[in-house]
């Protein structure tokens, strides 16, 4: 199991930072051959109390190692895609009723989130999240609630998590409650690293926060991305943010899968210029109903 470890190199402008040892990076990059997929949903459906359909069929997969954009406006149902895949959906009476999920080669439909947290998927939920009368240090530790390897592991954990976000460290006896919302998200990030994992699904880390300390998170994933091989599965209504550090992304529209492609090819498709990066003006129709966008799927799948 590969973790935060202690070698130091310059990273993200001149401070130094905590980042993998070299022979884990070997091990990673045998795990990045094109084929393989950390994470696979088939033809997903999501039904709430037993008669609102809201997945209607989503299919789409994450390479090891890779960062994933899971694009579309609200009520998409991208936050649902996420808690299909973490089985937090169930909390909510929701159900995944037909597809299937696959992380790390093995089925997971049926486990706990708990369970899914120790084979190493976590779920940053929307909205941050962080306990607000806890201090920044003590929400880091309840991320390690699945750890069985020890204070001292813990702590040199968390030691490295604030060489990644400086401002943690500098914030680590404030209460989160009274923590600004980028510091948050920083926090909600910092705590799921605490679980060692091998997979984050981070959901909206853009909302309400401005496009600097944006930019600032994003910066932060893909190190966490490069440095310790986390892949990431991101749900955004941000797709200029997103397409720019994903590899590629899905757009989800009412339930279902509109359009995917390599992040590039997605940035310069003219209708998502148009319908999702704000180039179109007043228009504004269904993304599906486009003929370009039934022209152009073929070259983009
Ligand atoms: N717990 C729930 N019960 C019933 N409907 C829900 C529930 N959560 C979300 N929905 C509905 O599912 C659709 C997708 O929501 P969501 O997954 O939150 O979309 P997004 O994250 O893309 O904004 C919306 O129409 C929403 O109203
Ligand atoms: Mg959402």
């Amino acid at each position: 199991m590969h973790g935060l470890s202690f070698f130091y190199i310059k990273l993200m402008g001149d401070e130094s930072r905590l980042v993998k040892s070299p022979d884990l990076a070997t091990e990673m990059d045998a795990k990045k051959s094109p084929e393989a997929s950390i994470l696979s949903l088939n033809n997903i459906e999501v039904i709430y109390n037993r008669v609102v359909l809201v997945l209607k069929g989503v299919s789409l997969n994450v390479p090891q190692g890779g960062i994933v954009a899971l694009l579309g406006a609200n009520g998409a149902g991208k936050t649902t895609t996420l808690k299909a895949i973490s089985n937090l959906v169930q909390a909510e009476r929701g159900e995944v009723t037909k597809g299937t999920i696959e992380f790390d080669g093995a089925r997971v439909e049926k486990l706990t989130p708990n369970e899914l947290v120790r084979r190493g998927c976590v779920q940053v939920m929307e909205g941050r999240h962080c306990f607000g009368h806890l201090t920044i240090e003590e929400n880091l530790l309840t991320g390690a609630f699945t750890r069985r390897d020890g204070r001292a592991a813990i702590k040199a954990d968390m030691e490295a998590i604030y060489g990644y976000f400086p401002r943690l460290q500098e914030r680590r006896l404030a209460l989160a409650g009274y923590t600004s919302g980028g510091e948050q998200q920083m926090c909600a990030l910092g705590r799921a690293m605490m679980a060692r994992p091998r997979m984050i699904l981070l959901d909206e880390p853009s909302m309400g926060l401005a496009p600097r300390i944006v930019e600032e998170i994003f910066e932060i994933v893909r190190v966490l991305n490069a440095r310790e091989g986390v892949s990431f599965l991101i749900a955004e209504q941000n797709t200029n943010m997103a397409l720019k550090y994903a590899s590629h992304g899905y757009i989800l529209e009412t339930g279902r899968v509109v359009m995917d492609g390599a992040a590039q090819a997605l940035r310069e498709n003219e209708d998502v210029q148009e319908y999702y990066l704000g180039f179109g003006g007043e228009r504004r129709k269904s993304f599906r109903t486009l003929k370009s966008y039934k022209r152009r799927k073929r070259w983009l799948a």
